[in-house]
């Protein structure tokens, strides 16, 4: 067992799983949660994950395969996308690939939201290119929605992730990203309003 990734809901590591190199995802006990609560929470989120992980696959968004999920330890076993994630990728491309990367991660997402999956953690570490194929994982967060105002709302954090994370071209990769997006759901420009819509509402609530 080598572990990959601790994050602050999970851990991440790399095991063999019936023969095959795999990667074990696993939602831990929190101890500061209280116990009851935490059991629901991590079941939950693993349960969404797998349902959401299958869905896009389903609709043609690619997503690791899933080998086995242990609903009672919180585990879903699934295959290793061994690639490099977006995050890594965009920092040292060149124009041409971050046109290409973002324009491709604009219809992809565009599909999510044109069959209503919401993921609900758009951002860069949660997509991985593999070769010149793009993987998302880390549904855990998502949902079922038709809501115009969850599909703005997932976009918004993305755009906040490219801002943070990507600020020399984040611009320039929203753009790219809206290409995309547009061209793949027809219902793109109602979600794009709206994200202007949720910007300038968070402006005036910090004022
Ligand atoms: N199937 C996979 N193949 C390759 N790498 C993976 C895979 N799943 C996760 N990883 C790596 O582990 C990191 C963390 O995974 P993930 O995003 O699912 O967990 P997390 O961010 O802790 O999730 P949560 O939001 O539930 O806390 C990813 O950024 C990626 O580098
Ligand atoms: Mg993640």
């Amino acid at each position: 067992m080598k572990i990959i990734y601790r994050g602050a809901e999970s851990l991440i590591y790399e095991d063999a799983f019936e023969g095959q190199e795999s990667i074990i995802k696993e939602r831990r006990e929190k101890n500061y949660r209280v116990k009851q609560l935490d059991d629901r929470l991590r079941k939950e989120r693993t349960r969404k994950e797998v349902k959401l992980l299958t869905e896009a696959r389903k609709v043609g968004v690619l997503t690791p395969k899933i080998l086995n999920v242990n609903e009672k330890d919180c585990k879903i076993i699934m295959e290793n996308i061994s690639g490099i994630r977006i995050k890594e990728f965009l920092n040292s491309a060149n124009d041409n690939d971050v046109k290409k990367v973002c324009f491709e991660i604009g219809k992809l997402i565009g599909k999510l939201h044109q069959n209503n999956i919401i993921h609900g953690d758009l951002t860069t570490s949660n997509m991985i290119l593999k070769g010149e194929e793009i993987y998302f994982i880390d549904f855990g967060l998502g949902e079922i929605s038709s809501r115009i105002e969850d599909k703005g709302v997932d976009l918004r954090l993305f755009m906040e992730a490219l801002n943070s994370t990507h600020f020399k071209i984040a611009d320039k990769c929203w753009s790219y990203f809206v290409g995309g997006y547009k061209k793949e759901y027809v219902g793109a420009e109602q979600i794009l309003e709206k994200v202007k819509e949720i910007k300038k509402r968070v402006r005036y609530a910090e004022r």
